[in-house]
């Protein structure tokens, strides 16, 4: 089985959220099912000066209007096909944003134009290799599916992934003419939403399957509260949904080989956690004492809830616990948790920017990890907790609910449980959850069991890349 996955983002390569990660682990994890993946992403200027060696597969004169080139590459074991379009891509800010955080203009052109790449190379167009199925994700690919639908080669069946349906790829109706798209595709069928376009919309209404990053969120998009306006898209296409939850790359999170932890320890040796400990409490500027580091390592955003933290930040430190942040995202958040900071030096520490090595050593050292998400498709860092004996403090929802089981009464003494869930996500509520992990930290045994549970969990890709193979060999029966 062939595949060709489109994505805007690919880990080691670039990285802003969970989805990098995704779409860097999932295609490894998929070879041993017989699923031969193709990654086709843009070439922005990290990708272009990491890659070695390219070769040139296809090259396009008008892409949309500019010129382009897929170069094909092998990274760091994943096979990837390189967009290579300067006029959309050769930029000094992020994958989306610009230097100063705002959305590049002509953000529909870039990444319509990743989306029409993958449809060529799904009509065949790329001498040599054409996939039998094609793995779009998020609004950024989803378009993939509209030009495959619209293009008179025989189509190729298309999975669109929904890692966040709060991001929707949104544009006016003026862009229509430059999608190059025909007239019919201006429908409610297809790409129209309320008189504009929408690149997710047009995603759900095309690809021949959706999936979404866990069975919990699945649910929620069909409510008006969790599916943000596309719900009865959604609903129209029940058959074809599937809740597959993420993995993660379990090489690249391994507290016994991790290269950027101090010390290394497994569910044996959960002692040697100390020694991390020390020096995350050193790099926050935390008394290195015995009240537990409570982490948070987010986007700094109102779905993260992470104004609930600011708002109580001064209650947790009253109640024993330190906090070290690291993060970035909205200007107030960070202002508010800076200034949280100041008023407790040595019990809360923040550290504004995104810090990969660092978000490894404080799974390694923390006591737990706060995730207090208004709402969370998946959400990987609860499984990187539990894999590292960093015990995950989550709101009960999404992603969240479906992979950390409770510390309550009847999952204590059944010795299963791997963490703790809140709900609602408010100042009470969170405090409330942190009230019961200091009095279960306060009993090290009862601690140690969580630790050592969650490390048993199984958060690895095994189950879910199987599910996605089935998946694929469902619509691509004949694929080899
Ligand atoms: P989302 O994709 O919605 O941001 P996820 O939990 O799925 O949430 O994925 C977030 C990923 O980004 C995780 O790998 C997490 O460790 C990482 N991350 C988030 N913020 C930072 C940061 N400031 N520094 C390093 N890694 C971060
Ligand atoms: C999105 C979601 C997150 C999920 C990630 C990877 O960024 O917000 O919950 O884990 O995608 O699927």
């Amino acid at each position: 089985m062939k595949v060709l996955s489109v994505s805007s983002e690919v880990f080691p390569l670039i990285k802003t959220g969970g989805l990098a990660d995704v779409a860097g682990a999932l295609p490894i994890a998929l070879e041993r099912f017989g699923v031969e993946t193709k990654t086709l992403m843009p070439g922005y200027p990290a990708v272009m000066k990491a890659i070695r060696n390219p070769v040139v597969r296809l090259q396009f004169d008008d892409l949309l209007g500019e010129p382009a080139t897929i170069l094909e590459v092998e990274h760091a074991g994943i096979s990837m096909l390189v967009l290579d379009a300067p006029a959309y891509y050769d930029r000094s800010g992020g994958p989306y944003l610009d230097a100063t955080g705002r959305d590049y203009p002509d953000n529909w052109r870039r990444f319509a134009a990743l989306s029409l790449a993958g449809a060529e190379i799904a009509a065949g167009l790329m001498p040599g290799w054409r996939p039998d199925i094609v793995h779009t994700h998020d609004w950024q690919s989803a378009m993939t599916s509209v030009y495959m639908r619209y293009n008179p080669t025989p189509e190729l069946p298309s999975v669109l992934t929904i890692h966040n349906i709060a991001f929707q790829g949104q544009f006016g109706a003026d862009i229509f003419p430059g999608l190059r798209l025909p007239p019919h595709a201006f429908a409610t069928e297809s790409i129209e939403y309320y008189g504009n376009i929408g690149f997710l919309k047009g995603g759900l209404q095309s690809a021949h399957a959706i999936t979404t990053v866990s069975p919990s969120y699945a649910g929620e998009i069909l409510t008006p509260e969790f599916g943000m306006g596309l719900q009865g898209v959604i609903a129209s296409r029940i058959d074809s949904l599937h809740g597959i939850v993420n993995g993660i790359d379990v090489d690249v999170w391994n507290p016994s080989t991790d290269p950027v932890v101090h010390t290394h320890y497994n569910g044996t040796t959960l002692k040697n956690r100390v020694e991390n400990r020390t020096s995350v409490a050193e790099f926050f500027g935390l008394h290195n004492d015995n009240a537990p580091i409570f982490c948070i390592i987010s986007r700094l955003t109102w779905q993260k809830g992470m104004d609930v933290i600011a708002a109580t930040a001064d209650q947790i430190v009253d109640m024993g616990g330190k906090l070290a942040i690291l993060g970035s995202g909205d200007a107030a958040l960070e202002g508010s948790l800076l200034a949280a900071a100041a008023r407790h030096p040595g019990r809360i520490g923040v550290s504004i920017g995104y810090n990969e090595p660092m978000s490894h050593l404080m799974q390694a050292g923390c006591d737990a990890i706060i995730i207090p998400s208004r709402f969370e498709p998946c959400g990987l860092t609860q499984l990187y907790g539990l894999r590292y004996g960093c015990v995950p403090i989550v709101a009960r929802t999404g992603g969240l609910n479906d992979t950390v089981i409770d510390a309550n009464h009847a999952a204590l003494a059944a010795k299963v449980a791997t963490g703790i869930q809140f709900s609602p996500v408010t100042p009470s509520g969170l405090l409330q959850a942190v009230r019961r992990a200091l009095h279960l930290y306060a009993d090290q045994k009862v601690w140690t069991q969580l630790q050592k549970q969650g490390m048993k969990s199984d958060v690895s890709w095994e189950k879910s890349a199987e599910r996605y193979a089935a998946l694929y060999s469902s619509l691509a029966p004949k694929g080899k």
